[in-house]
């Protein structure tokens, strides 16, 4: 298993991938097709296993007002088939320590038991928008004082909206 930068030629599969991984609508591969259409910022990385995209990480900017406050972790997805084999800890490692993501505070609107293993804490503040009591909202190296609310890249909303957390495996 090779972990990659995707290129333009594999984001179809990586669009693939997110349809098939988040089985409950399109919005995670509308979103990452949208950050690529637009240029936007965001750090991504693809696990390469025979010539198939089996898992994928992206990260994009998080912001206080129109200041950047940190990077949101996702979407992150393995491929059903690869799944409970240690991929996705193997590729969010990986991206935890590459130079742009190693330093900055991350936040992650996921699973408390799978990002609880790598650092990820409650988040009581900033407040997530997309996440009723910041119930499913963590963060790691986020010192943020203030009870503001973390601001997204526009693609965030103009994706769609952004479906329930609750039985999205
Ligand atoms: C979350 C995900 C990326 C994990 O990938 P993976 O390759 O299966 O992860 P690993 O094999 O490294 O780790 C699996 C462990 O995490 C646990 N885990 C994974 N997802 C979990 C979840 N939603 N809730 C609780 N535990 C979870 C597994 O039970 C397993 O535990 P074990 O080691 O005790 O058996 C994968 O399940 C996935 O693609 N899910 C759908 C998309 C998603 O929810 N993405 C995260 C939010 S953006």
């Amino acid at each position: 298993m090779k972990i990659r930068k995707p290129t333009e030629e594999n984001r179809a599969k990586v669009y693939a991938l997110l349809r098939r991984a988040f089985p409950r609508g399109e919005y995670e591969s509308c979103l990452v097709q949208a950050f690529h259409e637009h240029g936007t910022p965001i750090h991504e990385w693809v696990c390469i296993h025979t010539g198939r995209v089996i898992a994928y990480i992206a990260f994009s900017n998080a912001y206080h007002g129109d200041a950047v406050c940190g990077l949101h972790l996702g979407p992150m997805a393995v491929m059903h088939e690869f799944r409970k084999q240690g991929i996705g800890s193997e590729l969010l490692r990986f991206a935890l320590r590459q130079e742009p993501i190693k330093n900055q505070p991350l936040f992650v609107l996921g699973e408390p038991r799978f990002f609880k293993r790598f650092g990820f804490e409650p988040c009581k503040a900033p407040i997530c928008p997309f996440d009723k009591n910041n119930a499913h909202f963590l963060s790691l190296r986020n010192d943020a004082a203030g009870n503001f609310m973390v601001g997204y890249e526009a693609e965030f909303r103009s994706a769609g909206k952004p479906p329930l957390l609750k039985g999205r495996r």
